[in-house]
């Protein structure tokens, strides 16, 4: 059956569309329809397509991602070489580089030349081959002279285009350029392998090559990889402008990706600005770069230039300070955050990296020194990206001392001596000690004056501060000792406000139970939370010997909640401070707990709620059942009466159905409430 000439028509069309699209989204970063508009081009093409199999082509945009994995990589031969480019690592070697170029074209010091000016990404140099404006091939640059056949992969980036845009291409046009894996998306990528237990990479370079170097396509195709040209290489067929920066111009209107960041300037001052600029914005970019290229824009300038062992004498790469180095681990200590996070540090032998001179590195939590399994004597790769701080990449294996010994997470708090927990599914540890731990003092005491919590007038962060350093305040309860007389011989403070503070400190012993929990800076614990749990106990006695179960019965207090909660209340050194506040005056009125709906429909009963049902949230549902009279907990066991569950119920769901627990869905509950 032969198809007829509207629905080749109509394949055809769509075709145009999609790479009309592809180019605003992709080279000009500038799309013209909603993802969902695209999509729906997309797919009535694969149908069209999958109907008509005579009608598919190989540059169609259906067909980036190949069905069978290559078994090897064929070679390919660079017609024209694939060059490097010499660096310059300061200033005086920029100006040397800018004097042998006016030499060699025998201008004067005066002639203000021309330069293109581009970033220098961090990836994997490609070759691109059109003919008569389809992909036939794409090669990694090898070592300049023979590369290998990276075709079915470099397909399947989206950036890159099967088939050129417009007419006026030259009939064989070789692209050059960068693929590169985006910071995001590189990022991305990482912590999805760290979470599965697989490999991750170390950088967006190794992770852009890597990712090229697949046989299976299809693997390449989950890689969010991503390209920018930079140059052309053979031209045959066609003309091209004799600017280098008009023929990057040209490339986009065909409709290949080039970077943004692309300038065209005057002399060395102008090569120094674009230097200065991009290397302050280089942070915010969202692909690694690691210095700026400058290319003599003219192309016949670039001729007479030629060049000198395998790199163009018309072009220079002027590099940002390293951002890696290697250096020593002398020791690994672990530091205890404002928050009470227990964050290991490798304190290391002195390295001069991204421009400063680094001695200590964070490993970020335990699970990451675990992961790059960091040990003392270990030889190591620092990195300092910006102003990032600066942390230990990855550990040298070949170079581990014998002897070394794997890094543990300490029971207790270097600082305080209280116990450090790791709650699951939580990377960070911390310090239980709470308002006990010097190290977290000052915050917690921030915490605690503030508006919203015991209120204390004039007590700011620099006194707080100035306090803490001289070791006069420890825990909150110190606040209500301070005196008049050692007030006002502080710093900038004199005796009238002394007097006034004291005033304000006294004032504040009369709070309410909401405000005094909130104040205690328990982790999740805000406001609404406070208060919710104040209302719900009523007395402070009773919040301190509340169970796991029990807590979660309060409004807006999950697992994690009612877990950070007991936590709190099991330090004996948080029990000492609330009873020493309390001893010196600190007072609430202490209600009767919450009156639950004593004759509730669902008196006596205990739910779990788990999954998402179809027009209540948890809490909602959690308010419905409580004014009913029943109590909700977090947990199935052989108490619960019922398990309400929505869609994506999961392990209580199984554990419900073992323990022959009844299963309500959201209609049922309404019924069971209503009956
Ligand atoms: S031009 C003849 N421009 O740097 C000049 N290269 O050290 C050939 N690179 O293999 C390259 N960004 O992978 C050029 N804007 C840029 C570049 C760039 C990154 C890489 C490229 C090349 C290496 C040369």
């Amino acid at each position: 059956m032969t198809v007829s000439a509207a629905i080749r028509d109509r394949a055809e069309s769509l075709r145009d569309q999609i790479r009309h699209h592809n180019y605003r989204y992709h080279a000009l970063d500038d799309p013209e329809i909603p993802d969902a508009e695209y999509d729906r081009l997309m797919r009535e093409l694969q149908v069209l397509e999958a109907e008509h199999p005579e009608l598919v082509s190989p540059d169609s945009p259906t067909q980036r991602v190949g069905e069978v994995p290559i078994s090897a990589f064929g070679t390919v031969q660079h017609e024209l070489p694939m060059l490097s480019l010499g660096n310059a690592f300061s200033t005086e070697e920029l100006q040397e580089f800018h004097r042998r170029v006016l030499d060699r074209l025998a201008l004067d010091d005066q002639a203000e030349l021309i330069y293109s000016a581009e970033p220098k990404l961090d990836g994997a140099a490609v070759s691109l081959l059109y003919e008569d404006g389809v992909l036939v091939r794409a090669a990694t640059r090898g070592d300049g002279t023979t590369g290998e056949d990276i075709t079915h992969n470099v397909r399947t980036i989206e950036a890159i285009p099967l088939k050129l845009l417009g007419s006026r291409y030259p009939a064989r046009l070789e692209v050059r350029g960068e693929v590169f894996m985006p910071k995001a998306g590189f990022d991305a990528y990482n912590d999805k392998a760290r979470a599965a237990g697989e490999k991750i990479f170390v950088n967006p370079r190794n992770a852009a090559a890597g990712s090229l170097r697949q046989l299976d396509p299809k693997l390449t195709a989950e890689r969010p990889l991503d390209m920018y040209a930079y140059s052309v290489g053979i031209a045959e067929g066609g003309h091209l402008p004799s600017r280098h920066s008009e023929i990057i111009d040209q490339l986009q209107e065909w409709g290949i990706k080039v970077c943004p960041e692309r300038r065209v300037v005057r002399g060395v001052q102008g090569c120094l600005d674009y230097y200065e600029n991009i290397g302050k914005r280089r942070d915010r970019l969202s692909y690694e770069i690691d210095g700026v290229v400058y290319k003599v824009d003219s192309l016949d300038m670039q001729e007479e230039l030629g060049f000198v062992s395998r790199a163009p004498r018309w072009a220079i790469a002027h590099k940002f300070p390293a951002q890696e180095e290697l250096t020593e681990v002398e020791a690994v200590e672990f530091q205890v955050g404002r928050t009470g996070a227990v964050t290991p540090v490798a304190r290391l032998k002195p390295v001069f990296v991204g421009g400063v001179t680094v001695s200590n590195a964070t490993l970020h939590n335990i699970d990451e020194l675990h992961r790059k399994d960091v040990r003392v004597g270990d030889t190591v790769i620092v990195r300092r990206a910006g102003d990032v701080i600066p942390e230990v990449a990855s550990v040298i294996q070949d170079r581990r001392p014998k002897g070394t010994r794997r890094v543990q997470l300490p029971k207790t708090c270097p600082v305080c001596g209280s116990r450090v927990v790791r709650e699951d599914g939580e990377s960070v540890a911390r310090c239980t000690g709470g308002l006990f731990c010097a190290a977290q003092r000052a915050e917690a005491l921030k915490h605690f004056v503030s508006r919203r919590a015991l209120d204390i007038e004039g007590l700011g962060a620099k006194l707080i501060e100035q306090l803490v350093a001289t070791g006069r305040l420890k825990t909150p309860a110190d606040i209500f000792q301070l005196t008049k007389e050692e007030l006002s011989q502080l710093d900038r403070m004199g005796e009238k406000s002394a007097v006034n503070l004291i005033r304000s400190i006294e004032a504040s012993k009369s709070t309410t139970l909401a405000r005094f929990l909130f104040a205690l800076g328990i982790r999740e614990v805000g406001e609404a939370t406070a208060a919710g749990v104040a209302a719900h106990y009523g007395k402070l006695a009773n919040v301190v010997s509340a169970t796991d179960e029990d807590l979660q019965g309060v409004t807006d207090v999950g697992p994690v909640v009612a877990a950070r909660i007991k936590a709190f209340f099991e330090e004996q050194h948080n029990l000492d401070v609330i009873a020493r506040l309390q001893e010196y005056g600190v007072e609430w009125a202490e209600s009767d707990p919450e009156i639950v709906a004593e004759n509730g429909p669902l008196r006596g009963k205990t739910f779990v709620i788990t999954g998402v049902l179809p027009n209540l949230t948890r809490d909602d549902a959690k308010d419905l059942i409580q004014n009913a009279g029943g109590r909700v907990t977090g947990s199935v066991s052989s108490k619960t009466d019922y398990l309400v569950a929505g869609e994506k119920a999961g392990s209580k769901l199984i554990k419900a159905e073992k323990l022959k627990v009844s299963i309500l869905d959201e209609d049922a509950l309404r019924s069971l409430i209503a009956s």
